[in-house]
């Protein structure tokens, strides 16, 4: 078990480096199945999620050593096209492994993946888009198994643009015989990282970022050397630390462009942001302004900092909506909140904040990875001492924040029970 503690009130001062996205290298780690020999991945952070995509590649028979942030994954011996049930349920993402592994052996076989604490997470979009590129499922107790003679190119329209279903199925259709266009795709970074790195191992894909992408299958792919994009979301959590403790942070090693949709919003609440290159400068300007925000898939605001700026907005002027139009089940940590002397009322899927003048240190329980991240904000400005349970979620997704948050002068300790 693992918690942390943070004793608020300090203005976060400094600089900041991101690490590599968790949610590019994922995608990628999954993808490296498509080729056979040894591939280098750089500027891999070090995360739960993570580890669990390696402990799955090394299932399948792929040789993998992490060495700083230099992962080298060999996938000449891979030889198993099944990912075991304890893995699925360590980890969503690994479904992404669907389409590398029907690129490869024309064959798949994963156990159901269950729900989360963010609500339902169905794969109806995935499995529909991988039955019109030729492939037959098979349902059995508790799995689901894909075969594909052949996988066959066609047009393919996305009920709604799934980041996880956009991925699946270009990986799914790098090898697959003649031209995919998918339809209604997500446009997240993230997919142009992952174009860029299928296209680095030979695949013929353009579109990435639009709605549509058009994959032209191709038979052989080769090996590459690659480095992923830095962490929006990690920028993001960053930019609202600083924004809500008042504080003045250089937060390094980013993609601007990026966090777009939250740079737009803080500077409405008040916040200065500049950007020069890599870098993003955030200063506090006093007291928050209350902000009406609704989730949106890119380039709209981003589901994953819905949390982190439902803390900042706990202690703006003015009265917040926020409004989560991405997932069912994700207002979760106004609870927790709430808890810390935060006023929160949940209408639907929206909660309405009335910003408070202080929030208090409390016991708290991080629920999922960016609930979690949301806390440790609360606790950075709260008065007293916060205990965040539950910080197993929040390493999943952020690589060493305490000491990131420490070197920005924050008072955060990480205690393994
Ligand atoms: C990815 C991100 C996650 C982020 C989310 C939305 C990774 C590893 N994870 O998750 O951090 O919060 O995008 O930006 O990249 N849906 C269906 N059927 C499907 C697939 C999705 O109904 O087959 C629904 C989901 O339940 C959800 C919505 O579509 O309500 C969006 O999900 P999706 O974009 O697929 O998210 P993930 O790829 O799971």
């Amino acid at each position: 078990m693992l918690k942390y503690e943070i004793t608020g009130g300090v203005r976060l001062k400094g600089k900041v480096r991101i690490s590599g996205a968790k949610n590019a290298v994922l995608p990628i780690l999954a993808a490296t199945v498509l080729t056979q020999g040894k591939n280098i991945i750089r500027d891999v952070p070090h995360l739960k999620d993570v580890e669990v995509m390696i402990e799955v590649l090394k299932h399948l028979g792929a040789k993998v050593t992490f060495t700083g942030t230099v992962l080298e994954v060999d996938t000449t011996g891979l030889s198993v096209y099944e990912v075991p049930d304890d893995l699925m349920r360590k980890m969503r993402a690994t479904v992404f492994l669907m389409g590398p592994l029907l690129g490869r052996f024309g064959k798949v076989r994963i156990s159901q993946p269950g729900g989360c604490s963010i609500g339902p997470r169905p794969i109806n979009f995935h499995i529909k888009g991988l039955k019109s590129l030729n492939t037959e499922f098979q349902e059995g107790h508790g799995y689901l198994l894909g075969e594909s003679k052949s996988l066959v190119g066609n047009e393919i329209h996305l009920d709604f643009p799934s980041v996880g279903a956009t991925e699946n199925l270009m990986m799914g259709a790098v090898k697959a015989k003649g031209t995919t266009i998918i339809r209604n795709c997500a446009r997240e970074p993230e997919i142009v990282d992952l174009q860029n790195f299928l296209n680095g191992i030979g695949a013929r894909i353009r579109g990435a970022g639009t709605d549509m992408i058009k994959i032209d299958g191709v038979e052989k792919l080769q090996t590459i050397d690659y480095t992923v994009i830095p962490d929006r979301i990690e920028t993001g959590t960053f930019m609202l630390a600083t924004a809500l403790t008042n504080g003045d942070v250089i937060i390094e090693n980013t993609i601007p462009e990026h966090v777009e949709p939250l740079i737009a919003k803080l500077k409405e609440a008040g916040v200065e942001v500049g950007c020069n290159d890599d870098q993003i400068h955030v200063k506090g300007n006093g007291r928050l302004k209350a902000l009406e925000v609704k989730t949106l898939p890119y380039p709209g605001y981003p589901t994953d900092l819905q949390p982190q700026i439902m803390t900042a907005m706990s202690v703006a002027e003015g009265t917040s909506i926020i409004t989560e139009t991405i997932f069912e089940n994700r207002l979760k940590h106004a609870e927790e909140l709430l808890r810390m002397g935060a006023a929160i009322r949940i209408e639907g899927h929206s909660a309405i904040i009335n910003g408070m003048s202080k929030l208090y240190g409390a016991i708290v329980e991080a629920s999922d990875l960016r609930a979690g991240a949301a806390l440790v904000l609360a606790g950075l400005i709260a008065e007293g001492k916060t205990v965040i349970h539950g910080g197993e979620h929040i390493e999943r997704g952020y690589e060493k924040i305490d000491e990131k948050i420490a070197r920005l002068g924050g008072q955060i300790n990480r205690i393994v029970e």
